[in-house]
């Protein structure tokens, strides 16, 4: 996606696969900044403080981290220990593990002074994978938006950021949304703003704004309202972890959203590519979700007047925060999942498996 003029992916190697370029999430919408990660021990430190985040970038960041690893020590033993590093960097979206074990799989069988070769070569693969999945969402998403479409503004609301920049490129949620855009649909979307990261806010908000796709941004309780005004068509929403069943896992207040979606008739969509999918879990209740530090509740970020970056509190001294990060939405409350082989069902997901490119 272009930011300004310039072409850009969320994570790329250096062409001498000596480090990896990744952007600096935590500086948007601010500040547009690259950062070189030159270790895993960095790649783990970037994923866990989000500078890199969502949940397929987070799997293509820890693959690049795999081949990083290999970089400093080809052994069996630094393999594990990069292995265990990453895979305990954030806990909740399954990309990340997903993709540790495909490089482990791949690294355990490839001779030992082949390891970085094949690490680097692995770890592009899985992004460029992730790159023609989103594309493919995009186009399955537009067919859908397209069915629905009548000749007036097609308002969508999504939730947290799902666009470009939580994958390599195109985003899942949004990859629909910028199809449609380009596709001369006059599409509107209410951006939720996403406590207490403010994904919504500061992300989704920036990168539909670079891609000039109108847009307003509205506090997270204002969804339901909207939608009882008949101001929403369609939810799309991304995923950190979709089980079996169908059930959706995905950033804290999707299920409110789908409450207020299923109580007003207004479909509601999970987009993701298929290493977002679960098969293992039936039961969204093991799912582990991931507490993060009650500061990012107790606090803000913003833009002051004169032009710098401060965090300032908001809640009383010695009031307790709690901050789980993600809530799972169950399927009957889904219309469908869009993925890069089509859009399911909750109930026919399985059949994703059986479907051929
Ligand atoms: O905690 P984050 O920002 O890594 O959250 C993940 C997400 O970006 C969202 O939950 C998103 O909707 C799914 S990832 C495309």
């Amino acid at each position: 996606m272009k930011v300004g003029k310039q072409s850009f992916r969320t994570i790329w190697p250096d062409p001498r696969c000596k480090f990896v370029h990744i952007i600096d999430q935590t500086q948007l919408p601010f500040a547009f900044k690259t950062l070189q990660i030159h270790s895993t021990e960095q790649m783990a430190h970037a994923i866990k403080t989000m500078q890199v985040r969502g949940a397929p970038l987070i799997g293509a960041a820890a693959a690049y981290g795999m081949a990083l690893a290999m970089l400093e020590d080809e052994s069996d033993e630094y393999l594990l220990s990069a292995t265990e590093m990453l895979k305990n960097s954030r806990p909740t979206a399954v990309n990340l593990a997903w993709a540790v074990n495909r490089m482990l799989a791949v690294l355990k069988v490839a001779p030992h002074n082949r390891r970085n070769f094949t690490a680097w070569r692995e770890a592009a693969e899985i992004a460029q994978e992730d790159v023609t999945q989103n594309q493919r969402i995009g186009q399955h998403g537009l067919g859908l938006i397209k069915s629905h479409y009548q000749d007036k503004t097609f308002n969508i609301l999504t939730h947290c950021n799902a666009g470009w920049l939580a994958t390599v490129d195109y985003g899942t949620a949004l990859s629909p949304i910028y199809a449609a855009h380009d596709a001369g649909l006059n599409v509107h979307v209410w951006v939720d703003e996403t406590r207490p990261r403010n994904q919504g806010a500061a992300l989704t908000a920036w990168e539909l704004g670079q891609h000039g796709v109108p847009h307003t941004v509205i506090t997270d309780n204002a969804g339901g309202h909207l939608m009882q005004q008949g101001l929403v068509d369609m939810v799309i929403v991304g995923a950190d972890r979709v089980t079996a069943n169908g059930d959706v896992c995905n950033k804290i207040g999707t299920y409110l959203k789908a409450l207020a979606a299923f109580d007003n008739q207004i479909p509601f969509y999970a987009a993701v590519p298929s290493p977002t999918i679960d098969w293992e879990i039936a039961d969204y209740k093991n799912i582990e979700i991931e507490e993060r530090d009650s500061g990012e509740v107790a606090t803000i970020q913003g833009l002051t007047a004169d032009g710098s970056v401060q965090t300032v509190r908001l809640i009383p001294e010695g009031s307790k925060a709690a901050n789980p990060a993600f809530d799972v939405t169950p399927a009957r409350l889904i219309t469908g999942i869009i993925t890069e082989k089509g859009v399911f069902s909750p109930a026919e997901l399985v059949k994703l498996t059986l479907k051929s490119d």
